[in-house]
């Protein structure tokens, strides 16, 4: 297997990102909860792409890239953070970004308008036309550009991931699970895979916030992350366990997700966002209140960030 530091790297963060225990939520549900706070990655307001990012700009900047593209959602956490990397490397970002969602200047869309991101609106479903519209405007722009998937959620992004599993592994506790949010896929995908090689014994729970077929996208994400690894390991059902907590629809607040908030909020002073990280500490309290975890065990969540969304999507 390849190490993960033979791939390279743009440095846009600060890690490792602490793990803490939650000492009252612990109380309230009867486990022992801690929090791997990925919302201080440390460029923005935080949040899981920056660990993506390093790696995928990282390539940019090889292939002389001079303008970033990438798309989501309007209140995409992924894009407005792309936007932040690629200005601080030095490459224009361009967001050609679905007009879904809160597409006024308030959440990520005024951090955008604070960067003085170029963004594009297109009414459209299908990733298809926006790849399009990217080739369209970047061949317009003449100058070399790099197109990153949504939310980064390809092999290279997900190393990311992978490495938060090593970076884990490396804090010295052991955990029986591991939560986080599953929204386009690298972030599990690579959690499953790092914990494949580097935190044996740690069952990894993806927390569906959107209607897609995560039970095809997650394991073939993971061969492909193995793969670039040179990883000999055979990817499985029983890796990982995936949960539906979309409620209502994706970056539409649920009544489960936004109790979750509430909790983290007023037990440990920690703020969640209502697309991705509120969801999936609901998830985290629903098994836990149906029993799921022993008094015993050590559960990890992982705050995914998201900040932004609070002041657009509640
Ligand atoms: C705050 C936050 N948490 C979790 C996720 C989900 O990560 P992934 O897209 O890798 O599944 C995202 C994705 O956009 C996000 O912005």
């Amino acid at each position: 297997m390849r190490s993960l530091d033979s791939f390279p790297k743009v440095s846009l963060g600060v890690f490792p990102t602490p793990i803490q225990k939650l000492h009252n939520i612990s109380a309230a549900l009867e486990t022992n909860v801690y929090v791997k706070r990925d919302d201080l990655t440390g460029l923005g307001l935080g949040g899981n792409k920056v660990r993506k990012l390093e790696y995928l700009l990282a390539d940019a900047v090889q292939k002389g890239a001079r303008a970033v593209f990438t798309t989501g959602g309007a209140q995409s956490n992924h894009a407005m953070l792309t936007a932040a990397a690629a200005g601080k490397m030095g490459m224009k970002p361009i967001l050609i970004l679905k007009k879904r969602g809160v597409t006024e200047l308030r959440g990520n869309r005024l951090l955008e308008s604070l960067m003085g991101t170029e963004v594009i609106f297109m009414d459209t479903d299908d990733y298809a036309d926006i790849y399009a519209e990217m080739d369209r405007v970047g061949s317009a722009l003449g100058v070399p550009y790099y197109k990153i998937p949504c939310g980064g959620s390809n092999a290279l992004g997900s190393l990311g991931y992978v490495s938060c599993a090593a970076e884990i592994r490396d804090q010295g506790l052991r955990f029986d699970h591991l939560v986080c949010a599953e929204g386009s896929g690298g972030t599990m995908a690579g959690l499953a895979l790092g914990a494949k090689l580097f935190l044996p014994g740690t069952l990894v729970h993806g927390m569906m916030v959107d209607k897609e077929p995560f039970d095809r996208i997650t394991p073939a994400l993971m061969r492909d992350t193995a793969a670039l690894l040179e990883a000999d390991v055979t990817v499985d059902g029983g890796d990982f366990i995936l949960h539906d907590m979309c409620g209502p629809g994706y970056a539409r607040p649920s009544g489960e997700g936004n109790e979750a908030i509430a909790m983290m909020a007023s037990l440990e002073g920690l703020f969640l966002d209502p697309v991705y990280s509120g969801k999936a500490f609901a998830g985290l309290v629903k098994l836990a209140r149906e029993g799921r975890f022993r008094k015993t065990d050590n559960v990890l969540f992982l705050h995914s960030g998201g900040a932004g969304g609070l002041f657009a999507v509640m």
